[in-house]
């Protein structure tokens, strides 16, 4: 079985005020990074947490559209205050340029944004930053991994063995820049028509939890497919606001999810502090068997 990915000790975040930075990953598009990054931060905010989304999808940022909007960002010289939607601190590239406007953008200026986004943001302070990610493995991904002292990755894949072969290769390159991956969230794991329906599985079934098998990572949650997650992200309204009384297994996954990842998280640091990462803790148990 490969190891965990536990092993570098990344205790010190780069950005001043803020906690715990965390990669919302995939290694495609449209498997719902975005979608993700925005749910989950609202159940972070739920449970209390004061919140940062980064949208560092310099090419196709979405998240602005997703949430409402109470405030605009703004920029005094080099500093910008970020945005706050629906009572989260946000920065994208959307507030950059016109909507319908493409970024043009050569890698070299691409990463010069990111430097940007990562150094000049004053974020205030944050329990938690969740950095969404554009897709695949390129020069920003390894910009973002370098320079923002993630505390860690979150893998976002749908079932579909094109999104977890994917999903492996962007694994591979946190390792690579030794950002240990914390765990594994399955989107659009299953459809149900209503509550006491079969679930369908539209995109094959058990793929996160195969994947997590094998790389060792945690399965943190599995998120059903919802027409109201789609009509939320598309029309910037909060899901939480939409299902308030968790009515539906979407928002409820949600709310698992960010509880999950907290339980999770708190024993990572928890080794991290003792000098312990799950390597040498597995290392300790074999020799003690
Ligand atoms: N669990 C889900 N249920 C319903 N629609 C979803 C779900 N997750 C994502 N979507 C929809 O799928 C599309 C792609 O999601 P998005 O979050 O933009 O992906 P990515 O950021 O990975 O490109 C969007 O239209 C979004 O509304
Ligand atoms: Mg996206």
């Amino acid at each position: 079985m490969p190891l965990p990915l536990f092993q570098q000790s990344t205790s010190s975040p780069g950005i001043a005020g803020v906690r715990t930075i965390l990669a919302i990953a995939a290694g495609k598009g449209g498997v719902g990074k975005s979608s993700v990054t925005v749910n989950l931060g609202l159940a972070l905010k739920n449970l209390g947490y004061q919140v940062g989304i980064m949208d560092t999808d310099i090419y196709g940022p979405s998240v602005r559209k997703m949430l409402p909007e109470d405030r605009l960002p703004t920029q005094k010289e080099s500093v910008i205050q970020p945005a706050l939607c629906g009572g989260i601190k946000m920065i994208s590239m959307a507030y950059f340029r016109k909507e319908h406007e493409a970024a043009a953008v050569r890698a070299p200026i691409a990463n010069g944004l990111i430097t940007q986004f990562i150094k000049n943001v004053e974020w205030g302070v944050l329990d938690f930053l969740l950095i969404d990610f554009p897709p695949g493995t390129g020069d920003v991904q390894i910009t973002l991994s370098q320079q923002a002292r993630l505390t860690g990755a979150l893998m976002v894949t749908t079932p579909q063995e094109i999104s977890l072969l994917d999903v492996r290769k962007a694994m591979s390159l946190f390792e690579q820049v030794k950002v240990p991956v914390l765990g594994i969230i399955e989107n659009m794991s299953y459809y149900q028509i209503s509550e006491q329906a079969e679930p369908v599985y539209l995109f094959g079934r058990g793929g996160g939890e195969r994947l997590a098998r094998q790389s060792g990572v945690p399965l943190l949650g599995q998120i059903p497919l919802d027409p109201l997650l789609c009509t939320c992200g598309d029309q910037g309204q909060s899901l939480f606001s939409q299902d308030p009384h968790y009515q539906r297994p979407v928002t409820r996954a949600f709310q698992q999810l960010a509880q999950q990842m907290i339980e999770h998280l708190a024993v990572f640091q928890t080794e991290q502090q003792q000098g312990l990462g799950s390597f040498e803790l597995i290392w300790k148990e074999m020799v003690t068997a």
